[in-house]
């Protein structure tokens, strides 16, 4: 790794689960790349709220919401940045630069949506820079569109720089919101979105419970898979689709549940627990056929999902090669993604391309983001 602009770097990230702001402190040098602290960021019910109904087509007064969570998001990003630095101990001046993701409200890509070729992340980047006084590096997945490509998944050139090992074969599956998958094979790179992570469960469990989601999936533990919901999701034409391949909660969400009941029978004759139970069962089939097709010799999982033993439990039925968390390489699955938009920051400082073509689709490989400070 070069070591020009080696020092610290912040990673901002709010995922498409809303759950909250990771933000990861981490140190690139020579040696590699090390996290060195961690936080999660707040924001207020109210802006929770407000995300949540962006993404979703035909909510009210759509640009006002837009323009005042751009700010409030902004400014909740530098809060993290700031508590992040204070509770590491770190100077500011010593931070080379934060990499920030934003809060992705629609990822229209061409592919996705022909008449736009967009995609939208917000949390104004300007605030974060004039509150932390650190240069910020945001707009990370326009390049690549710009270029035809879809824009995600980025994380593969960071799960190459992390976990490539030679003469060994690695899956690296990342189970947010939506889940994605980087296939390392001796250099070669490939990498896409598998569909559905936490994401339909998150809803459904909203939706019934009254709360984010389904603690350690105990909830699903209690219900039966319905063989012929599953099978009729499992039907959707997206899943076969060949790479490259991206996908958000403007598509896999409870409308989508909905208009894919076997019959168009809807879902409501269904006990709730065991609409969670298939959820669950959908999400692993799906990672895992992605999983068993790449024919690797390990499998490690990051993100949210990873926390869910209900879930790894379901993966590791369907799949025989081994699977462990990121843990087991040395870095915990929740911080990840966080910790990759850190490096793609460093990325973007050094003029390293960072996407892959061959995963996203794009003509040419590009350097991603933009400065601001
Ligand atoms: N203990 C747990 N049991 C079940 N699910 C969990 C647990 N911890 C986290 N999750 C899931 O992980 C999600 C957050 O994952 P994350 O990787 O932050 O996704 P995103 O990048 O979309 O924000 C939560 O919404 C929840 O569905
Ligand atoms: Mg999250």
């Amino acid at each position: 790794m070069p070591s020009n602009y080696a020092g610290l770097y912040i990673g901002l990230m709010s995922g498409t689960s809303v759950d909250g702001i990771d933000a990861a402190l981490i140190e690139i040098s020579d040696s590699g790349i090390e996290l060195v602290k961690t936080l999660t960021g707040e924001y207020s019910s109210k802006c929770q709220t407000a995300i949540k109904s962006l993404m979703l087509e035909g909510a009210g007064r759509e640009l006002e919401t837009l323009m005042w969570l751009d700010v409030e998001l902004g400014s909740a990003f530098a809060n993290a940045a700031l508590t992040l630095i204070d509770e590491a101990g770190v100077e500011p001046s010593s931070i080379k630069a934060i990499g920030s993701h934003g809060q992705t409200i629609r990822h229209y890509p061409s592919q996705i949506h022909s008449a736009i070729g967009s995609t939208l992340q917000i949390g104004d980047p300007n605030i974060i820079n004039q509150r932390t006084q650190i240069p910020v590096i945001a707009d990370l997945r326009r390049a690549d569109i710009a270029l035809g490509g879809q824009g995600a998944p980025l994380m593969p050139a960071f799960h190459q720089a992390m976990f490539e090992k030679s003469g060994t074969s690695r899956a690296i599956v990342n189970i947010g919101g939506i889940a994605n998958i980087t296939i390392l094979n001796n250099l070669n790179i490939t990498g896409f979105d598998t569909g559905p992570g936490n994401t339909l469960m998150d809803a459904w469990h909203a939706k019934h419970k009254g709360t984010q989601f389904d603690k350690d999936g105990v909830w699903a533990s209690t219900g039966k898979v319905d063989i012929p919901l599953l099978n009729q999701l499992l039907a959707d034409p997206w899943f076969a689709k060949q790479p490259p391949k991206s996908t958000g909660q403007d598509y896999f969400n409870l409308e989508w549940l909905k208009t894919n009941c076997p019959d168009n029978n809807g879902i409501e004759h269904l006990q709730a627990e065991d609409v969670q139970a298939t959820l669950l069962e959908l999400t692993a089939k799906s990672i895992a056929r992605c999983v068993v097709q790449s024919n690797v010799d390990e499998t490690y999982i990051c993100g949210g999902g990873a926390n869910n033993p209900t879930l790894m439990r379901a993966l590791a039925q369907q799949v025989e090669a081994k699977i462990t968390s990121t843990n087991s390489l040395g870095l915990d699955p929740n911080w990840v993604e966080a910790a990759g938009f850190g490096w793609l920051a460093w990325c973007h400082l050094n003029h390293k391309p960072a996407n892959v073509p061959a995963v996203t689709g794009a003509s040419n490989t590009c350097v991603l983001g933009a400065r601001w400070g």
